[in-house]
């Protein structure tokens, strides 16, 4: 098992990865001090995936479980089904040193993290990523939160868990589509990391897509150790995190234009990734070669290079209206080269909008 340490001002604290770790988070949440009441908190489909299995490991180690579902999909995320979940929690006689355990992707960790970072104030968290975006992102770095009607994640709070436990295994439940979703963030964190990352995946994408296991293990723990490194640098985000970003500031204009439906996270990333690049080619002179790597990389994993559900005028006034950035070109994450983000790029209007038209004509 290979245990990593996710060190921040707030908290220390372990993550666990290795394949059928799930059987084990019993002993491992009790080998860290704890005995008290866990109340999990899962999706219908997950919790029927996982839940039994969970339950029976925390029981086996003489752990109280209790188990709350919810729908599945972005719209339990809110303030309504936080509150339902404080009343849940409230009726279930939780208390301070009691935990919630967030079985789930991205939806369920930040809507279980929020509850958690506020329920009488906080109590104890325990993540279980069970997509691949939440293994090598959400579920890490401590940001929870709820949608408001207005806008995504506008309601959250900074808070760490106190244990993170990543079963690989879990990927093998994962529709198609959702696991190349998350190969999107996987892409981005090749292209933060460096051209030796960048091109061992590109060489083996295929056994990631089929899921040997001797393959995602290593990448999966190769971004978490990414992700720990920058979030222990900068956990509130003032400054370095930011490269976490990159293909964001485009990628959530395609999301938003596309009214959240139209494109995935995941989708709306890859094109933000590709955009990205090659303004990264035109304002740092990183070589062209990148991007058509880049590309023909997407193209087999099953990603979208070229922008067809929305019109890109559509994406550049969703990104000009994110009330998260100045404008519409302030924030962006480029690359000198691979392995060298820099953020805060203010980059010129007229490139990031001929980009985005770039990418509707798909070349
Ligand atoms: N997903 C970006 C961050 O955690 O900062």
């Amino acid at each position: 098992m290979i245990q990593l340490v996710a060190s921040t001002r707030s908290r220390e604290y372990p993550v666990f990865l290795s394949e059928g770790l799930l059987d084990e988070t019993g002993r491992l949440w009790c080998s860290l001090g704890n005995r008290d009441k866990v109340v999990v908190i899962a999706d219908d489909n997950v919790a029927a995936l996982h839940l039994a299995r969970l339950a029976e490991s925390l029981a086996a180690a003489g752990v109280k479980v209790n188990a709350v579902k919810v729908r599945p999909g972005e719209k339990t995320k809110s303030l309504e089904n936080a509150a339902l979940l404080y009343t849940r929690l409230f009726d279930l006689k939780t208390r301070r040193q009691d935990a919630v355990c967030a079985l789930g992707g991205g939806v369920v960790g930040d809507l279980a993290g929020f509850v958690a970072s506020t329920y009488m104030r906080g109590v104890k968290l325990i993540q279980i990523p069970t997509s691949l975006l939440s293994q090598v992102d959400s579920s890490i770095g401590g940001k929870v939160g709820v949608n408001i009607p207005e806008a995504k994640n506008y309601v959250g709070a900074f808070y760490q868990p106190h244990m993170v436990v990543t079963d690989p295994d879990l990927l093998t439940t994962l529709p198609r589509r959702e696991l190349v979703e998350g190969l999107a963030e996987v892409v981005k964190y090749c292209l933060l990391t460096g051209d030796d990352f960048f091109s061992n995946f590109e060489a083996s994408y295929e056994e990631f897509l089929s899921l040997n296991m001797a393959y995602v293990e290593p990448v999966v723990r190769r971004c978490i150790e990414y992700k720990l490194r920058i979030v222990s640098e900068d956990e509130r985000d003032f400054g370095r995190r930011a490269v976490l970003n990159l293909g964001h500031t485009v990628g959530h204009g395609i999301e938003a234009a596309g009214a959240y439906k139209a494109y995935s996270h995941g989708r709306a990333v890859a094109l933000g990734l590709l955009a990205a690049v090659r303004l990264s080619t035109k304002v740092f002179g990183l070589p062209d070669r990148y991007s058509e790597r880049l590309q023909s990389l997407l193209l087999s994993l099953g990603l979208p290079v070229r922008l067809e559900e929305v019109r890109p005028r559509d994406v550049l006034a969703a990104m000009a209206s994110d009330k998260k950035s100045d404008d519409l070109s302030a924030n962006m994450v480029l690359l000198k080269t691979l392995g060298e983000p820099v953020t805060n790029c203010d980059v010129d209007a007229s490139l990031v909008k001929d980009q985005v038209e770039r990418l509707a004509e798909g070349d």
